[in-house]
């Protein structure tokens, strides 16, 4: 008999986190990294996948912004996702799907394949506990100020939502 062939632990369905913005050179990818970084920091980087995408394609297989990854590297966040636009199958098989705007939040609830998949979108900045805001605002048109508000709110938001999973009873 092979050793442990009665004790193979069964792997347990990693918890998918997709975070959504509209092009995936900024937001996005900033809350990717930041939530990777959450993850791997409790130790719990194993039980989660997490990705990004953009309601337009725009940017396909770009890098993001520039200006988001020296931002975020100031703060010890390396950026290095590539671009993609969000699929109705994939609002299908992730678990959250995360959106950035209301504009983004609607387009993905339009693309949802079914009603069930529908209720899995919600809105970043739900989650937030320090900072008030409605929605997480695009920086791509903004001077540093607006990348480093973005930060802030997207490190706020990913430790409320990570918190938010961890603990559904304090919901
Ligand atoms: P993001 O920012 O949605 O946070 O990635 C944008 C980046 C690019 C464009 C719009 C928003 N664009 O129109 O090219």
């Amino acid at each position: 008999m092979r050793k442990n062939e009665y004790h193979t632990p069964r792997e347990e369905k990693k918890i998918s986190i997709l975070f959504v913005c509209l092009g995936n050179i900024c937001r996005s990818p900033a809350a990717e990294g930041i939530m990777q970084h959450l993850v791997k920091q409790r130790g719990l980087e194993a039980r989660y996948h997490i990705d990004s995408a953009g309601t337009y394609g725009g940017h396909a297989g770009d890098l993001p912004d520039r200006r988001m990854r020296a931002a975020a590297a100031r703060r010890g966040y390396l950026l290095e996702h590539r671009a993609q636009r969000v699929t109705s199958d994939m609002v299908g098989e992730y678990d959250y799907i995360v959106a950035m705007d209301d504009h983004n939040y609607y387009d993905l609830c339009e693309i949802a394949p079914t009603p069930e998949d529908e209720k899995k979108v919600c809105r970043m900045a739900d989650y937030c506990r320090h900072y008030t805001a409605s929605h997480v605002p695009d920086p791509y048109y903004e001077g540093a100020d607006g990348f480093e508000y973005v930060l802030n709110l997207l490190e706020d938001a990913c430790e409320g939502l990570l918190d938010a999973i961890e603990n559904p009873q304090h919901d």
